[in-house]
């Protein structure tokens, strides 16, 4: 074997030896025979598949400040923002940005990444952009693109134009923002659009859709219903959905069986949620996150995505996926055994299983695609955003990181601390 990590705790909890044999796993079992020629003791501490973002804007990220800081911190001075600064995007520094958020993605375990890309510039610089640094990083991190109408697709003139022309160009991800389109009716008129756009080229579709905290904003149900009518099961994906949460519970009642009936999984942005939805309200200020565990109940797949980091619409992050899913796991209230280990699948299986991502997984003949962590346990990695000790891709360590211990000077107490409990 070329490498074998020994004593791994598992996600589920069970103790293995990882074998590693080129960029693949050989085999995953208890006390494995097989000598390595280079080896790991992982000490008991979690062994995982890599992180996974469903939902993120690299096109925009690490462009905080400019031009300007958005002074409201609301959705809608984000987009204003997002429209100011495009015009004056340029390649050279886009692809720079983006690189340098790979590199953070890298040393945090995250190696694949959905990101949407604008297409309401003419000039489609930021698709040309991401296709190239796609075609960079590709060695160590999947980079999906969606071809994203940000404007609107019936709202701006030339945004379908745009989205089939970036789709020609290598863009894998139909998109659509249907609740920002002019009225309720083209919203509809554009989901329908866009699935049959994608039922006819064979592709995958993620919207951003309702993400509002208008409970009248139901595009989702119209997603479901083209995405069940065009036998889309398991391709479509509602990002934010956090209309949902303001939702009369009646009609969410009929809403969440559709949308398991459809196959449409939803993407949950917790730490943008948590802070652009509910801007309107006095108090009480609503949370405006979907309805996480209740889709999850109804066999929803339900990822948690990172959405933004220094950006126009968000001035924080570093490319963590358990700051998410702890954020997710608190705003959610999912703090039942069970569901907290559903918050670290939230950040890994479920979105590889979205994005359709082969060879994921820590099964024989998988990607030796993993990461060590300093915990114990998947919820102790949510509890300590967990340091990544090792990141592995294809069998080669690409990233490693100190343990987080702190030197302590009291009298009668030990002079290390380490914040580690092992559950
Ligand atoms: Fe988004």
């Amino acid at each position: 074997m070329d490498l074998v990590i020994r004593n791994a705790t598992l996600p589920d909890h069970t103790r293995a030896d990882i074998a590693i044999s080129g960029d693949k796993i050989a085999a995953i079992g208890t006390d494995l025979a097989m000598k390595g020629r280079q080896e790991i003791d992982a000490n008991g501490d979690l062994v995982a598949p890599p992180f996974v973002d469903a939902h993120f804007h690299m096109d925009s990220t690490l462009s905080h400040g400019q031009p300007r800081v958005n002074q409201s911190g609301t959705l809608l001075e984000g987009i204003a923002l997002w429209g100011e600064l495009k015009p004056l995007l340029a390649q050279e520094a886009l692809i720079e940005r983006a690189m340098q958020y790979c590199d953070w993605a890298a040393a945090r375990g995250l190696l694949a990444i959905r990101s949407h890309v604008d297409v309401c510039d003419d000039r489609l610089l930021a698709v040309e952009a991401l296709l190239e640094v796609k075609r960079r990083v590709a060695p160590y991190l999947d980079l999906q693109l969606v071809a994203f109408p940000q404007d609107g697709l019936l709202r701006s003139p030339t945004a379908f134009d745009n989205l089939k022309r970036a789709i020609a160009m290598g863009v894998d991800v139909v998109g659509g923002i249907p609740h920002f389109e002019r009225t309720m009716a083209e919203g509809a008129e554009s989901v329908r659009l866009l699935c049959e756009f994608a039922a006819d080229k064979g592709l995958r579709v993620d919207m951003h859709c309702d993400e509002s905290d208008d409970p009248m904003s139901r595009h989702i149900e119209t997603l479901a219903y083209h995405a069940n009518r065009l036998g889309l099961h398991g391709r479509v994906a509602g990002s934010h959905l956090t209309s949902m949460h303001s939702m009369d519970n009646y009609y969410v009642s009929k809403l969440l069986p559709l949308i398991a009936e459809s196959g449409v999984a939803a993407i949950a942005n917790p730490l943008i949620n948590i802070t652009l939805q509910g801007r309107h309200d006095t108090y009480p200020k609503r949370r405006g996150m979907t309805r996480v565990p209740e889709l999850m109940a109804a066999g929803v797949d339900v990822a948690f995505g990172h959405d933004c980091v220094m950006d126009p619409w968000y001035g924080m992050g570093s490319g963590d996926m358990l700051e998410v899913a702890h954020m997710g796991l608190h705003v959610a209230q999912m703090t039942s055994q069970e569901a907290m280990r559903a918050c670290f699948d939230a950040v890994t299986e479920t979105p590889a299983r979205i994005l359709g991502l082969e060879g994921y997984g820590l099964q024989a003949g998988c990607y030796a695609d993993l990461v060590i962590l300093d915990a114990g346990s998947a919820i102790e990695a949510i509890r300590l955003r967990a340091p990544r000790r090792y990141v592995l891709r294809r069998g080669r360590v690409i990233s490693r990181s100190p343990a987080a211990r702190a030197e302590l000077n009291l009298p009668g107490r030990p002079e290390q601390v380490d914040f580690r409990l092992g559950q």
